[in-house]
């Protein structure tokens, strides 16, 4: 498992990136808020748990997740830009994300709340075990989603996308494993799983909400002339534009399941097979085979 080092080229690439399709294009811009911080957060929070590793194995997937999620997060953080370009400035927005996961799941827990030494980090740990659930259940997604290309969805960022769900679902066990590798014994490692995702699932769908209600309210092109709603958001769904209910909704018993492992989300050969046609990845890895070339030259 090794990070990619993609490249994007954002010039082509229009505001409304699913052609006339502002709410399904902005419910999946809701990624590009929230993993920048989100993704960046993940690392912080593995490096702090890197002396718990005893397992070489697990020592490995580890800095491979971790090298993975930093090139999402710097990735996702481009696009940001290439949307202020558009003038659709996403601050307002993001500050909140920031300070969610900086200071809300920083290193010390809010408020002075006295956590016993080292849970802290458990519950972190748990958190990101609960978040990668939903981000493999995505990759898959957006793997399989059609309705993307038969609407016309801009390559750049049709690649990006999968590009991202397959690595997503390349390393979809790592957090799970690093959470029941450090999070103890049960029955309070189970609990913990239990109780984070709880927290997790509703903050999600609040975030997105609120996130992809920011952006239609503050598109240029739009002009406030529309809002989100749900009616629209599940006409997309219908369009396979987006996610179902039932596909996001089902990833949460499953997680509760007392013998769940990710290792049964999503299809690898899916994700191995993007990534061999992927033009990003392809390029990244021609860049790699260049340099060692010319290391041997
Ligand atoms: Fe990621
Ligand atoms: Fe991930």
């Amino acid at each position: 498992m090794v990070p990619r080092r993609v490249s994007f080229d954002w010039r082509e690439t229009p505001l409304h990136w699913i052609p006339d399709e502002p709410t399904a294009t902005h419910v999946v811009n809701v990624l590009h808020l929230l993993l920048p911080a989100g993704e960046r957060w993940f690392v912080k929070v593995f490096k702090e748990g890197l002396p718990l590793v005893t397992d070489a194995r697990l020592l490995q997937d580890v800095k491979g997740f971790m090298g993975q999620e930093a090139t999402h997060s710097v990735q996702h953080s481009y696009v940001l830009n290439h949307l202020a370009e558009q003038r659709l400035d996403t601050d307002a927005y993001t500050r909140h994300v920031d300070f969610l996961f900086e200071r809300l799941l920083g290193e010390e827990p809010p408020w002075g709340i006295p956590f016993p030494a080292g849970k802290w980090l458990l519950y972190r740990l748990a958190f990101i075990a609960a978040i990668e659930q939903f981000t493999a259940v995505l990759g898959d997604w957006v793997l399989r989603a059609e309705g993307l290309d038969r609407a016309g969805a801009d390559e750049v960022m049709l690649d990006l996308l999968r590009w991202h769900g397959a690595e997503e679902i390349e390393h979809r066990a790592v957090a799970f494993d690093m959470y029941q590798h450090c999070g103890g014994s049960d029955p309070a490692r189970y609990a913990r799983r239990i109780v984070t995702m709880c927290v997790t699932a509703p903050v999600l769908l609040w975030l997105w909400a609120w996130g992809a209600a920011y952006l239609i309210r503050h598109d240029p092109q739009l002009a406030g002339r529309s809002r989100y709603s749900l009616r629209e958001h599940n006409r997309a769904v219908d369009k396979g534009l987006l996610p179902t209910w039932r596909e996001l909704g089902s990833a949460i018993p499953r997680y509760f399941r007392r013998s769940y492992h990710p290792s049964q989300e999503g299809s690898l050969r899916k994700a191995v097979d993007y990534l061999a046609t992927s033009p990003a990845a392809r390029a990244a890895a021609g860049a790699v085979g260049r340099a060692a070339l010319g290391r041997r030259g």
